[in-house]
């Protein structure tokens, strides 16, 4: 019998998998058994992303998507459920930060982040549960971010979204558990990525706040995908519409 923290036999999309955090999660799922179809906009990078899936030998197909274009996100389920059959999990990955001063923000920056981090979120998550429904359930896992439950400075357009995402999450997975629906999220801390463009520069207090997080140090990108397989799994079979911090215990300090 297989763990019932395996992925053996599951199939899934996640989108933003062609680099960091995402690439890494559709890596550790298809160690954990699962086959894939990733999406993210730059077709060549996301190919060179599938093929080190395939190279752990499970099946995946790289679909380039704009998941903030509905008629995409429709175009990207109906190939997944042409090339996998069905559709267990579906990670919703995608997302990035600008970070800048609210002063300092222009509308369309605050528009980018909302399009990009809920608003896309939102048509994924609603176009696989049509093919969910229809198979009798599945689990959605959103990737949030601690920006959205405690105040980032220079993130109030990527914070207020997450933070969104987070609410977002709890009204689906009650509108959605009668169809055996699960959605969870996980909100990472600082993710440990290797040369993040302009990381350390934005973030010269970094070492500041590693050294008051309790356990120390960000989160690994490895870790925030287990996060994500956990509440994939039939091991969170009774969990939906929460978010699991993955943050070394940061949001739990008062200050
Ligand atoms: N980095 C951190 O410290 C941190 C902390 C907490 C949470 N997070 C969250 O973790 C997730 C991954 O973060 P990351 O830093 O690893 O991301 P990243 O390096 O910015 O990569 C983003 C991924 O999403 C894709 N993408 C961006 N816009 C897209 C769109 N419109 N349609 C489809 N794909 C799109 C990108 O590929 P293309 O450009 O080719 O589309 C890329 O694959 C995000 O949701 C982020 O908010 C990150």
């Amino acid at each position: 019998m297989n763990s019932p923290f395996s992925l053996e036999g599951k199939t899934a999309i996640v989108t933003g998998a062609s680099r960091w955090t995402g690439k890494v999660i559709a890596l550790e799922m298809a160690k954990a058994g699962a086959d894939l179809v990733i999406c993210a906009r730059k077709p060549k990078p996301l190919e060179a992303a599938a093929e080190e899936v395939r190279q752990l030998g499970r099946r995946c197909v790289a679909v380039p998507t704009d998941v903030e274009d509905a008629a995409q996100v429709e175009a990207l389920v109906n190939k997944a459920k042409e090339e996998l059959g069905r559709i267990d999990i579906l990670v919703n990955s995608a997302g990035t930060d600008i970070i800048k001063p609210s002063m300092d923000l222009a509308e369309k920056e605050w528009d980018d982040m909302v399009r990009l981090n809920l608003k896309s979120h939102f048509l994924c998550s609603k176009a696989v549960a049509s093919v969910m429904i229809e198979q009798g359930g599945g689990s959605i896992v959103d990737v949030a971010s601690t920006a959205g439950l405690r105040a980032s400075p220079t993130s109030s357009a990527y914070g207020a979204a997450k933070a969104g995402l987070m609410h977002l999450v709890m009204t689906l997975a009650v509108e959605w558990g009668k169809h055996n629906i699960r959605v969870n999220a996980v909100a990472p801390g600082f993710i440990a990525i290797p040369v993040h463009p302009g990381y350390l520069e934005h973030f010269p207090h970094l070492k500041a706040i590693y050294d008051r997080v309790p356990l120390g140090r960000g989160v690994n990108m490895e870790e925030v995908a287990w996060g994500v397989i956990y509440l994939a799994s039939e091991a969170a079979g009774n969990t939906t519409g929460v978010t699991i911090p993955l943050d070394g215990g940061m949001t739990c300090m008062l200050g």
